[in-house]
């Protein structure tokens, strides 16, 4: 054997650690279906001048992780949102949102993120990347336990939302959330603040979603209550163990790294928007 298949053998064998999900099995579409392709494990979702579209993931799930790996919209894409989230939905939702704002050619995406506890987001970040999303494939996901919430970029922590209920702040922890993604017109705020509006010429605006994998306590069954009490449970999944109370330490100068580097809008610095800074920004 030569040594070009030993390493591509051993990097398969790391790289295939989590389960990748069946699209169908897991995932439905919740509007426009005719304008959602599924191909394997690739998902296309098409944006034209009559529609958007979406999917969801057919149960919720409390605690643990989910990602995706997604192209973004080549080319011209001003105007354009790109949403992979997670939603508990209805008036008192949790939610922890990736957008990805496009941006007319050659400019670049903008990440936009939003963490809503019981209804009330305003927990805008957003990160330039380093890389051009639209040239490939990256991981995008979601990492969800009783202490932190951690969002990340090709395993990249790019932010991290911790509980401090103690000093007052709400955290999500007492509803399940299904996995989303759409893609939608949005130019009256994406592109520029606005002023950009989505060129319909060229469209449709195409971006690929690939190799969910999901590892999450799923609330299931007839007897949803014991589910949740079953997810509750501290420490009996790995997701819940104490080693991760936050980012790994193998992680944190890559965290430091892009908030210093990436990180161009964050609500916990915009004292012009708040009279009284939200309670987590002091703390
Ligand atoms: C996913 O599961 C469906 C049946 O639920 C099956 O028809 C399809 O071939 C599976 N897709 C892949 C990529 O394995
Ligand atoms: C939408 O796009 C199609 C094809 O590009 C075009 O024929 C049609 O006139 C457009 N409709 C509207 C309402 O702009
Ligand atoms: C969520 O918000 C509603 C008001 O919209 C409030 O009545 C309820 O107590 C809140 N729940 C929690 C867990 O804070
Ligand atoms: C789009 O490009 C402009 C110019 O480079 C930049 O200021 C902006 O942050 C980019 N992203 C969005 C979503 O507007
Ligand atoms: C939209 O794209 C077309 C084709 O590239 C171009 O001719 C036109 O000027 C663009 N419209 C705007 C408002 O930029």
């Amino acid at each position: 054997m030569s040594s070009s298949v030993i390493v591509f053998l051993v990097l398969s064998m790391l790289l295939s650690t989590g389960a990748c999900v069946n699209f169908t099995d897991v995932f439905k579409s919740s509007w426009a279906p005719d304008h959602i392709a599924v191909v394997g494990d690739q998902v296309t979702l098409t944006l034209d001048n009559t529609s958007g579209c979406g999917f969801e993931s057919k149960i919720k799930y409390l605690f643990g992780k989910a990602s995706a790996q997604i192209k973004l919209v080549e080319g011209d894409s001003a105007g354009t949102v790109i949403a992979f989230y997670m939603s508990s939905e209805g008036a008192n939702h949790d939610e922890l949102d990736f957008e990805f704002l496009g941006n007319v050619s050659g400019e670049p995406y903008l990440v936009h993120t939003n963490v809503y506890v019981n209804g009330t987001g305003d927990r805008e970040q957003r990160h330039s990347l380093w890389f051009d999303p639209t040239a490939d494939f990256h991981t995008y996901s979601f990492f969800w336990n009783h202490r932190t919430i951690i969002f990340s970029v090709d395993e990249i922590p790019i932010r991290v939302f911790t509980n401090k209920e103690e000093k007052g702040v709400p955290y999500p922890k007492n509803q399940g959330m299904g996995i989303y993604g759409s893609l939608w017109n949005a130019d009256d705020w994406a592109t520029q603040g606005g002023r950009v509006k989505t060129n319909w010429s060229h469209s449709p605006f195409v971006t690929t979603f690939r190799s969910f994998e999901i590892d999450a306590c799923d609330l299931s069954g007839e007897d949803i209550a014991a589910a949740g009490a079953k997810c509750g449970k501290m420490a009996q999944f790995l997701w819940d163990k104490p080693a991760m109370k936050g980012v790994e330490k193998s992680k944190k100068h890559q965290f430091k790294m892009v908030q210093s580097k990436y990180l161009v809008y964050d609500y916990c610095k915009d004292t012009a928007r708040f009279t009284q800074m939200p309670k987590e920004c002091l703390y």
